[in-house]
């Protein structure tokens, strides 16, 4: 390309650049520093100046470049490296940065196994941290975050206790250019969410029907379905809906479910089997066990037998077997086939004593580190890794996620998955 000019106002010389992009970078980053009153450098230009000019500008002009260099490095808060993404904290010292890391509730083990993991690995980086579980309070959550704000925090890690609730105060995270991860959960409604990790949630609606599908034996170990057996009777329970994940499980369970429902070959008894029926809000396990007193009461009154249950959540299964066990009768080497989520101490025990039949496995080790690993890249002003750029719309932007694996655990491989990994001593479930 023909070489194009541009005046650098920073520099007080004619500039001129033979790539389109470069130069439309360069005077981005010109705007961008006048706004934020700092300097951006910029090294792939040549000058073009009258001949007679051109020694001393050029001596000039590396004599500004070397302090527009000195200053990007510096502690002005503003720069990128490596093409990469301005951000907050660039250049600034982990030891220098505050993280707050918002966690919803210490009610679940997962939470809290969450919270320690990430608080731990920024701390081995050299981060200041601010770790605060929110009680599942909503105005607690939200505080929690103003007071990480107000002690100068430089990124936040977020799981949301209801996704749309966080809008007034990312906003303030915005004006203060604090970096905001959602962690596990998506956060709605919200121009300001940088980066999303989480699992592959719809898969592990599916990884939940699946086993319930394999434990009431219409589809083998191997995942091939078998004909010839049932109709079953199952009943449905999803997560709260104030949670995005929530509907991800729901959707990929339930087309999982449907071509046996539509076949007659799983019934559903109580007739309630849509999403707003079917949802627990907050994943409360005494709301769940109510629920599942009543559909007990009220549809199988005449000695019909409960084959299977699709729970969302190791809490709401502990919880619906409690109801099984007691309004329903329902002696313990005989429950119907239960789901759940997150291999929690409790029901990994449930599941080696044969009550509860599976669960899936999140490795909360894996996904802190993920999170941290966001966190470490924004506050260097680098572009995390991601591997999902379209699932994660938040009614205002598709935010950029990177997403895990989970597992389907059982009887059969809860040793292989959980204690040979080094996730739990045998101990912790026995
Ligand atoms: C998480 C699940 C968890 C549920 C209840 C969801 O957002 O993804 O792992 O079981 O919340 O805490």
């Amino acid at each position: 390309m023909k070489p194009k000019t541009f005046r650098d106002s920073r520099l007080g010389v004619l500039l001129a650049f033979t790539n389109q992009s470069i130069l439309n970078r360069h005077i981005n980053n010109v705007a961008r520093a006048r706004e934020h009153g700092c300097c951006l450098a910029q090294q792939h230009f040549v000058a073009v100046l009258p001949r007679k000019e051109k020694m001393v500008r050029i001596k000039k002009l590396m004599g500004a470049v070397a302090l527009v260099l000195a200053l990007t490095v510096g502690a002005t808060g503003c720069g990128s490296r490596g093409g990469a993404s301005e951000s907050s904290g660039a250049a600034a010292k982990p030891s220098d940065s505050l993280v707050g890391i918002s966690m919803p509730t210490q009610t679940s083990e997962r939470w809290i196994a969450d919270g320690a993991n990430v608080e731990k690995s920024l701390k081995d980086l050299g981060y200041k941290t601010d770790l605060q579980f929110a009680n599942d309070d909503i105005p607690t959550q939200v505080s929690q975050i103003e007071n990480m704000l107000t002690k100068g925090a430089k990124a936040l890690i977020i799981a949301a206790i209801d996704g749309t609730t966080l809008t007034d105060v990312l906003a303030k995270a915005k004006e203060q250019n604090v970096k905001v991860i959602a962690y596990d959960r998506l956060i709605n409604g919200t121009p300001n969410v940088d980066y999303y990790t989480t699992f592959d949630n719809y898969t592990v609606g599916v990884q939940q029907a699946t086993s319930l599908l394999t434990g009431l034996g219409l589809v083998d170990a191997s995942g091939k379905k078998v004909d010839g057996k049932g109709p079953f009777n199952i009943e449905l329970f999803a997560g709260s809906p104030d949670d995005n994940n929530a509907n991800f499980f729901w959707t990929g369970a339930m087309d999982t479910l449907k071509p046996y429902m539509d076949a007659g070959t799983l019934k559903v008894p109580s007739g309630q089997t849509k999403f707003e029926q079917a949802a627990i809000l907050r994943w409360q396990a005494p709301v769940a066990q109510k629920r599942m007193e009543d559909i007990i009461t009220s549809a199988y009154g005449s000695g019909t037998k409960l084959n299977g249950v699709l729970s969302p959540y190791d809490g709401l299964s502990i919880g619906i077997i409690s109801a099984l066990t007691s309004t329903g009768g329902y002696a313990k080497g005989t429950l119907p086939v239960v789901t759940g989520q997150d291999a929690e101490k409790g029901s990994v025990k449930s599941i080696v004593a044969g009550e509860q039949y599976s669960t899936i496995f999140k490795d909360t080790r894996q996904l802190g580190a993920q999170a941290v690993k966001m966190v470490d890249a924004v506050l260097k002003g680098q572009e995390p890794e991601t591997n999902d750029t379209k699932t994660y719309n938040n009614k205002v932007k598709v935010v950029p996620a990177f997403l895990l694996k989970s597992v389907i655990i059982t009887k059969d491989n809860y040793k292989k998955e959980l204690i040979d990994s080094g996730y739990y001593k045998d101990s912790d479930v026995k």
